[in-house]
């Protein structure tokens, strides 16, 4: 028997428990008989009703003390106290995994090497992308390559939203709310809509990717709160859907890493990824691009990612994921590196000023897509005009 500790019974860690009840048989065949065993919960809430609430504690102590956890498994959320809980935990010998994404990006590299010292695995799969396997095929099956970039739909709660206001005219407030429902939002959607969310996961893919420490704080970081069903419809005319979109690409010197809405060409399968699903492709210098696509946000989904980890290291797989911490920041400003915008107006001076641009004419104005250039030179250029929303190109 393999005892497990999961810690937070919420969304995930719930989902986690369930999956390996439904799947205890499949399971226990790819363990060679052994069985997983939920030994204890650590909750401040009771649950008298469900089959495992006599699990149930409060005392983190009792946990990191048993000699018979193996792995604990912390699906807390939040920084506070789940990166206090994970040190000592690996610091106890144990085995973690986690779905915290936030623990990851602001701590992983502590983390990870911690996790080395002490010989045991600190695995995070359902940090990025729900139940997409992202982070072992990065770091296994993608070896060989020197990564180019990494693009990535990484929050399920948005893309819903969106998806919602694109198809449907649907109000932001309330496609939030059935996000919320459905269990997809972070604790404050806030982390949702304003980018933290996909911004911390684009540093963990980023960091995987480049093998340097991407911190968000260096990350310039926008959500989808401007969005307006204006910019949809312009967008459409123009051939392309808006997407909220991490973004990572490897340059001579540096890495530029942004997290910001940007318009995808419908001819791109990205622009085709829906309601809560994630899409996240990366460039190999060897392999080209590969796209990985499935459920981003949700129980059962982020359960399966999590319960993959607790297989891997019962199985004894011990392939330490690793990254550093980089001499100079790797982060290039955001400023400086080339895009395209598209741009609402209603200022008749941009035909003059983008001669050479196509223009389509909205309710409002004009809408059009910049050439390319520097973020900084074009703002420089837009701000000569009145400009009614811009939003980047990929
Ligand atoms: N709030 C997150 C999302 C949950 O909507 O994608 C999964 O990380």
């Amino acid at each position: 028997m393999i005892n497990i500790a999961i810690l937070g019974f919420g969304v995930v860690g719930s989902g986690v428990a369930e999956v390996i009840k439904e799947n205890s048989k499949s399971l226990s065949d790819k363990l060679q008989g052994q069985e997983l065993n939920v030994k204890y919960i650590l909750d401040k809430r009771t649950f008298p009703e469900h089959e495992l609430g006599d699990r149930v504690t409060t005392d983190f102590d009792m946990i990191v003390n048993d000699p018979d956890i193996v792995m604990i498994v912390e699906t807390m959320g939040g920084s506070h106290p789940a990166y206090e809980f994970t040190k000592r935990a690996i610091e106890a010998g144990k085995n973690v995994v986690t779905s915290n994404k936030e623990v990851v990006a602001n701590f992983g590299t502590e983390l990870l090497d911690l996790a080395r010292e002490n010989n045991v695995n600190y695995l995070f799969e359902a940090s990025v992308g729900g139940g997409i396997p992202i982070i072992r095929p990065m770091w296994q099956c993608l070896a060989a390559n020197e990564i180019e970039s990494v693009t990535g739909i990484l929050n399920g709660t948005t893309n819903f939203i969106l998806t919602k206001m694109i198809d449907e005219n649907m109000d932001f407030s309330e496609a939030l709310k059935i996000a919320q429902s459905l269990g997809y939002a972070e604790a404050n959607p806030a982390a949702d809509v304003e980018g933290l969310d996909t911004c911390r996961k684009i540093c963990i893919l980023a960091s995987l990717a480049f093998g340097n420490t991407i911190s968000p704080d260096k990350v310039h970081c926008e959500g989808i709160t401007e969005i307006t069903l204006s910019d949809v419809s312009a967008a459409d005319m123009l051939g392309y859907s808006i997407k909220l979109l991490g973004r990572a690409v490897k340059g001579d010197k540096n890495t530029y890493v942004i997290t910001a809405p940007h318009l995808v060409s419908y001819e791109n399968p990205m622009a085709g990824v829906n309601d809560v699903y994630n899409a996240i492709t990366v460039c190999g210098n060897a392999v080209g691009d590969v796209m990985f696509y499935g459920r981003g946000a949700g129980k059962l989904p982020t359960a399966s990612a999590v319960v993959a980890d607790i297989v891997d290291i019962a199985r004894e797989c011990k392939k330490a994921i690793t990254w550093t911490v980089a001499e100079k920041d790797p982060v290039c400003d955001y400023k400086e590196a080339k895009v395209r915008f598209f741009v609402r107006t209603d200022d008749k001076k941009a035909n003059d000023l983008f001669p050479n641009c196509v223009f389509c004419t909205t309710d409002e104005g004009y809408a059009f897509i910049t050439e390319e250039n520097t973020e900084s030179a074009l703002c420089e250029a837009l701000s000569k005009i009145n400009v009614l929303s811009k939003i980047r190109v990929l």
